[in-house]
């Protein structure tokens, strides 16, 4: 099995995110062919179209780090029924200047923690919509919201509820093969190099 790189945004910029806590077990819990690493969102100014002649470093390194991985994961909170703002504002940045969108082609895939019930599933929805718009392949099964109790998920990312283990470990397998399906019928970008369509 081919191996992927991997760069998970998480949509939460407090201090004890719990949605931190999954990526960090979502790390532990991915197959071998997996290689995961962070995109950082925080020091992101709010985006405006005035920047789109020179990118500040931050909007860069966003850029560089999405092109340096193979595929994105979003391990984020739903607030007020929708995505956070500081994701919103990643997602316009990555997402421009226009014919640059970093997101075109690349597969994706959405989680989310909250102690709510229904565990981030409305701010998936819309996530799912953004990212049909930036083109970007993305998941669709299995979906995953895990309503978070507390000391389900330590600092260090173990889970210490087997199930929930297992099923994340199970979320990232799949993901592993949606990843490699996307590649297989797209090729790789290298293969692609003169004929991508970035829009
Ligand atoms: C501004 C705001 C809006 C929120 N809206 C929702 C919501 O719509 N649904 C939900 O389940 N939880 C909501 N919450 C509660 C969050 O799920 C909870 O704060 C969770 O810890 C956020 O994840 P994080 O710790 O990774 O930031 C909201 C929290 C904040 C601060």
């Amino acid at each position: 099995m081919a191996n992927y790189r991997v760069g998970y945004f998480v949509g939460s910029l407090a201090r004890n995110s719990i949605n931190r806590k999954l990526a960090i077990a979502l790390t532990r819990l991915a197959p071998a062919e997996l290689t995961m690493r962070e995109i950082p969102i925080g020091d992101l100014p709010l985006y405006s179209y005035d920047y789109d002649t020179a990118y500040p470093p931050a909007g860069k390194a966003l850029k560089d780090a999405i092109a340096n991985v193979d595929a994105v994961l979003f391990v984020t909170p739903e607030y007020n029924r929708s995505i956070p703002g500081a994701l919103k504002n990643a997602i316009d940045w990555a997402s421009r200047p226009w014919s640059m969108n970093s997101f075109a082609r690349k597969p994706s895939g959405i989680i989310g923690t909250s102690p709510g019930k229904i565990g981030t599933a409305v701010g998936q929805q819309h996530l799912r919509s953004i990212l049909a718009f930036c083109n970007s392949p993305l998941m669709n099964a299995i979906e995953a919201y895990i309503q978070f109790t507390p000391g389900l998920i330590t600092d260090d990312g173990e889970v210490t509820q087997s199930s929930t283990e297992e099923f994340l470990r199970n979320y990232m397998r799949e993901y592993a093969g949606f990843i490699g399906r996307v590649y297989t019928a797209i090729g790789l970008p290298e293969q692609r190099a003169g004929h991508d369509f970035l829009a």
